[in-house]
């Protein structure tokens, strides 16, 4: 199996097995956002105790892109504080420019990289990560 079949094996099980996905009943961080060109639309709740993402859990609609970015995205941060998960999206964004980028303990997020060859396929990996970020900084403004 090709590294191409391999990440492509990894983004259809996201999409078609998605972790984390519903709503939280008791999420202190609600976020929703759209992905401008296509409509399509996440909502990202988290819940965070002690500075530390205890629960991340999304809804929405969107292509295969961007629902596996959000289940990956979620998983990874779970157990992260604002810190290490700022550095992840940090990460995502040098992913998404072609780095090289090593995601430690989470590497299904290195499936994706093959997105950054099309622009327009940018902006549906990163949604669920702007999501995230807004969602902190709304956060850290309380
Ligand atoms: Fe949505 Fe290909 S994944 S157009
Ligand atoms: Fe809308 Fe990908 S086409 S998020």
């Amino acid at each position: 199996m090709s590294l191409d079949d391999l990440y492509r094996r990894v983004i259809m099980d996201h999409y078609k097995n998605p972790r984390n996905r519903g709503q939280l009943e008791d999420g202190s961080v609600s976020i929703e956002l759209n992905n401008p060109t296509c409509g399509d639309k996440i909502h990202l709740q988290m819940q965070v105790e002690d500075g530390i993402v205890r629960q991340a859990k999304f809804v929405g609609e969107g292509c295969s892109i961007s629902l596996s970015s959000a289940s990956m995205m979620t998983e990874a941060v779970k157990g992260k504080s604002f810190a290490e998960a700022m550095e992840l999206a940090d990460k995502f964004s040098g992913l998404m420019k072609g780095e090289e980028v090593d995601f430690g303990d989470y590497e299904d997020l290195e499936a994706l990289s093959g997105v950054n060859k099309f622009p327009a396929r940018i902006k549906c990996a990163t949604l669920a990560w702007n999501a995230l970020r807004k969602g902190i900084e709304q956060s850290e403004s309380h």
